[in-house]
């Protein structure tokens, strides 16, 4: 889970107003994520972030729900402005210390390790505003201070860090990935990449931090992950395949290798980009210890994609795969292409890997009795853990797998409530309206089951 899409109470405990705060659900949402449109908080809209799904108030019972299940890692990330407010504050705020304190400690009595992500497409205004966010390198020591903070107040229960949540989504959606907008003088390539890098030093300064403070955990890096297929056999849909999965992951190359790849430099060459990178070589050579990503779906590379229908999956357009089904947001679902992507990424990085992110998005209904009866879920499931099983067969070390988003949360790309994600469903619509209410769906009891038997046998179910 996230923050953001999950606690609400966004002016509560004296927590700071965060880029999510100003992304409204409807219309102008896309605009504003992507920082084209410059957001104001106004009274009508409706900001899906403000309310989450009250986990804020509710987590001791929803932990309690997920330990029943047999959960035996928690994920979820660290709202930065409920720690530092504005981001800039010589100590951090008391009442968000104890918060996680309190979330940490009830994981760890319902023994639950914690994965956690410092930074889940969230950044505090404060910053965005006074400091132009990741356009200045400054931003890199802010979010130093707010990452030791955590490793201090919260080392003793975490032993799973992510500096940044999918770091590449900055590219694609730069305000919620990373609070950016644009103005017209800027060349937005040249403000993307800058940013892209000071996130990925601030990155590398957590893992330097993480290892000081805290040294019996581990420090990852995450990338919203699916190999690129080549869409036909045509040596230009290969070649573009290729560089679509190399601008994707050269994120990777820099936190567990420790180095930009050699056909960075070309590119940033071709693009005349003049990136501010040199004097961080040093930094960059902390790496991370393993390797996470989210898997929704592989990505279709082709060289002219106006020949092609689009397809949208998680926040990359490619072509549509003819070879594969959607799901009701129209993503595909290539449960093989998972264990083509564990296998890509761990050939290319010999670093453990985690999923951390896997899931259906889908309309649920609840029956008359007050069932909800998602079998497509399971289905989903089972094909992804098979294709998991067989990708560890392969002799692929996976340390584990987070589903997402287990309780119903807002959705990230869209801000419904409606595609849902979760085995417990939450009484709650797209406008905000509903009790709140948890609900087992039918998928929490063959999980628990796969959970018992620690998904191994999933395929004899
Ligand atoms: C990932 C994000 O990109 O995908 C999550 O890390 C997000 O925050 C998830 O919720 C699913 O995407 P969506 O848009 O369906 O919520």
């Amino acid at each position: 889970m996230a923050a953001n899409q999950t606690e609400g109470a966004w002016d509560l405990g004296g927590r700071g107003l965060s880029n999510i705060d100003l992304i409204p659900h409807g219309p102008n949402r896309q605009e504003i994520k992507l920082g084209n449109k410059q957001s104001k908080l106004s009274d009508t809209e409706y900001y899906p972030s403000h309310t989450g799904i009250d986990f804020y108030h509710r987590y001791k019972e929803d932990i309690a729900l997920l330990a029943e299940m047999g959960l035996k890692v928690f994920r979820t990330s660290i709202s930065w402005s409920r720690i530092y407010p504005n981001g800039d504050e010589e100590t951090p705020n008391q009442a968000g210390i104890d918060y996680y304190t309190d979330l940490f400690k009830t994981c760890r009595a319902h023994n639950m390790e914690l994965l956690v992500t410092l930074a889940h497409f969230d950044i505090p205004m404060g910053i965005v505003e006074q400091y132009n966010g990741w356009k200045n390198r400054e931003t890199i020591n802010l979010y130093v201070k707010f990452a030791e903070t955590c490793f201090e107040y919260f080392g003793a229960y975490v032993n799973y860090w992510i500096p940044f949540n999918e770091i590449n989504v900055v590219l694609h959606s730069p305000f919620s990935g990373g609070g950016l907008t644009f103005d017209e003088t800027e060349n937005k390539e040249a403000v993307l990449y800058q940013a892209a890098h000071y996130m990925l030093v601030a990155s590398a300064r957590a893992v330097e931090s993480c290892h000081r403070i805290t040294p019996q955990a581990k420090i990852g890096c995450m990338i919203a992950g699916g190999s690129f297929y080549p869409y036909s056999c045509n040596p230009e849909d290969v070649w573009q395949s290729m560089n679509d999965e190399r601008t994707n992951t050269f994120f990777v190359d820099v936190q567990a290798k420790g180095k930009y790849p050699y056909y960075m430099d070309a590119f940033f060459k071709a693009k005349g980009l003049n990136i501010d990178i040199e004097s961080d070589k040093e930094i960059l050579k902390e790496t991370v210890d393993f390797v996470a990503f989210s898997y929704y779906a592989s990505r279709t590379s082709i060289a002219d994609i106006s020949r092609v229908e689009k397809n949208e999956g998680n926040i990359i357009v490619s072509a549509k795969n003819p070879y594969l089904k959607m799901s009701d947001w129209g993503w595909v679902i290539d449960p093989l292409g998972l264990r083509i992507t564990m296998n890509q990424i761990y050939e290319r990085f010999e670093k453990p890997l985690f999923v951390v992110e896997n899931g259906l998005g889908a309309k649920d209904v609840v029956e008359v009795d007050g069932t909800i009866q998602d079998d497509y879920r399971i289905d989903y499931m089972q094909q992804h853990f098979q294709a998991m099983y067989d990708g560890i067969k392969d002799g692929v070390p996976l340390l584990g797998y987070i589903s997402w988003g287990i309780i119903d949360l807002v959705s990230a790309s869209t801000g419904e409530m409606s595609k849902r994600y979760g085995m417990i469903y939450v009484d709650k619509d797209n406008a905000g309206n509903g009790t709140l209410e948890r609900k087992k769906k039918k998928s929490v009891d063959w999980y628990k089951q796969v959970i018992q038997r620690n998904g191994i046998e999933i395929q004899l179910i």
